[in-house]
């Protein structure tokens, strides 16, 4: 049926779906909730990822990275609960035996099912004290989510969610991570559309269409932010993503709904002031 395609494509959801999600969306505000005050000096990522697991399944849900397979055709499935990406690692870091330090900054990402449907959620932590550069770096990928998601109301844009994002993001001097975008959520982790942080170039248009945005509509809007150049490569395993340069990255995501007059957040709990 045209309609109900139309709908999907658009990630549109009803009620109840909403409400599913937001039970979802509960469950990773409360893994970093209990994460938050655990990001310490000497802690090491893999005692994180396990915290987190057990957290996952206490709450009857199950890790939805573990396994997660990226479509592209190549079976390198996702091993850990958690993305733990330290310093110049932009996404997808694997949970390790390394002990985090005094002035990392360190990305935790986690997914969860909980009947049938998804929880994503993305934080950048400070260890300890941090330099006050990377302290503006997260400053900054804050602000921008928070701006990109004042633009997420019925009748506005996806490229006005990612002007918002890139506008704020160059003004404070760093650059946008083009070669990953958020996407909306449902029974699926990566739904359409792709909500990019980046206002697309004519080339790039048509992998990232300006859909207008309706009531219902669940999305991840997810800013990766880098202190220098915007270029990524990605590691042997195939999937920790880093800048070229070395310098740090910063990566903070919230599940969305599109509402009318002002988006209602679902990944509430998030500790951060200035996610009011
Ligand atoms: N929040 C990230 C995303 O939406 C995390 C994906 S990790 C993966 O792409 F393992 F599931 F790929
Ligand atoms: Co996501």
């Amino acid at each position: 049926m045209a309609a109900q395609s139309a709908r999907r494509m658009k990630s549109e959801k009803g009620p109840e779906e909403i409400n599913a999600l937001r039970v979802a969306a509960g469950i990773v505000s409360g893994v970093h909730e209990m994460l938050r005050e655990r990001v310490v000096p000497g802690v090491t990522t893999a005692e994180l990822d396990n915290l987190a697991e057990e957290f996952i399944r206490d709450h009857g849900a199950t890790p939805a990275f573990k396994g997660y397979v990226m479509g592209d055709g190549v079976e390198n499935p996702y091993p850990s609960t958690l993305c733990i990406s330290v310093n110049d690692v932009v996404v997808h870091g694997f949970p390790s035996k390394d002990e985090l330090q005094e002035g990392d900054i360190v990305a935790i990402d986690v997914g969860v099912i909980k009947e049938r449907y998804h929880g994503d959620c993305a934080f950048t932590y400070a260890v300890g004290e941090i330099t006050q550069e990377k302290q503006r770096l997260l400053d900054a990928t804050v602000e921008a989510l928070n701006l990109g998601i004042e633009q997420a109301v019925v009748g506005n844009w996806i490229y006005d969610i990612a002007r918002g994002i890139q506008k704020h993001v160059e003004q404070s001097g760093f650059s946008v991570v083009r070669e990953l975008v958020g996407h909306g959520i449902g029974q699926s982790l990566h739904e359409d559309p792709a909500i990019p942080n980046f206002v697309p170039n004519p080339f790039a248009r048509h992998r990232f269409p300006n859909l207008k945005l309706s009531e219902g509509m669940v999305i991840c809007i997810e800013p990766m932010v880098n202190a220098g150049t915007f270029k990524v490569s990605t590691d042997e395993d195939g999937w920790t993503v880093r800048t070229v340069d070395g310098l740090p990255s910063a990566h903070f995501e919230h599940m969305v709904v599109v509402r009318e007059g002002e988006a209602e957040i679902l990944t509430t709990h998030i500790p951060h002031p200035t996610f009011v």
